[in-house]
């Protein structure tokens, strides 16, 4: 993939690689703490990142072929990232988890990671993208809805101890053509 420039000229995205997965647990960790630590105990977190964010579950992850990753970069660092999953059994094509580190978000990271999202999914001939997010994270809620994601599903989501609301929407890619435009009314000729 070529690398993806936003306005903010600082920020770009690429594909992940095995060397990234150091940043990934450091960038999950810091930024699960900052977006849920206050609705779900610290160890509660620690026990969910010790399973899915340890070396070897995310070294499973990267050589999955249904899954990819990619990195968010601001400046030469990595500073946040996405995981997609393209389920061909389910039929769904997802975006298991998008974080951006608290001090670089704002930047158009996020944006960039999501609009690969929409284009990789078009590509492979999906019409919508997947994703869920705990009702209590109303902040990246109102991000996705900008961005054209509904929500249509619930279901419980734990980690460690804990569970909370989880919703569950999508992002249709494929827009209907729209009808055609009426030339103005000064333009119609009666005959
Ligand atoms: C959600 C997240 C991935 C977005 O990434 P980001 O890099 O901060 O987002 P961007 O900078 O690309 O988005 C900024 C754009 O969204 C807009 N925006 C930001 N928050 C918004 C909100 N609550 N509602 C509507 N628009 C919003 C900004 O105005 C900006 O628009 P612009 O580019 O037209 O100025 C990031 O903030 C994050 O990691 N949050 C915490 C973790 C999280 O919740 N992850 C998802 C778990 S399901």
């Amino acid at each position: 993939m070529t690398e993806n420039r936003a306005a903010d000229s600082r920020a770009s995205i690429r594909l992940w690689t095995m060397g990234d997965i150091p940043d990934v647990r450091r960038i999950g960790w810091e930024t699960w703490k900052a977006t849920y630590g206050r609705f779900i105990p610290e160890e509660d977190l620690r026990a969910y990142h010790d399973e899915y964010y340890s070396v070897e579950a995310l070294t499973r992850n990267f050589h999955r072929p249904s899954t990819r990753g990619y990195m968010a970069l601001f400046g030469e660092d990595p500073a946040g990232y996405m995981i997609m999953s393209f389920d061909e059994k389910s039929g769904r094509c997802s975006v298991a988890s998008i974080y951006v580190l608290p001090e670089s978000q704002g930047h158009g990271l996020g944006s960039m990671l999501m609009q690969e999202a929409f284009r990789a999914a078009v590509e492979a001939k999906y019409d919508r993208v997947w994703l869920g997010v705990m009702s209590e994270n109303s902040s990246t809620i109102a991000w996705y809805r900008a961005l054209g994601f509904r929500f249509v599903e619930e279901a419980p989501f734990t980690m460690g101890k804990t569970t909370v609301r989880h919703l569950i929407g999508f992002r249709l890619l494929i827009t209907p053509v729209p009808p055609p435009v009426p030339p103005p009314d000064s333009a119609i000729k009666f005959h």
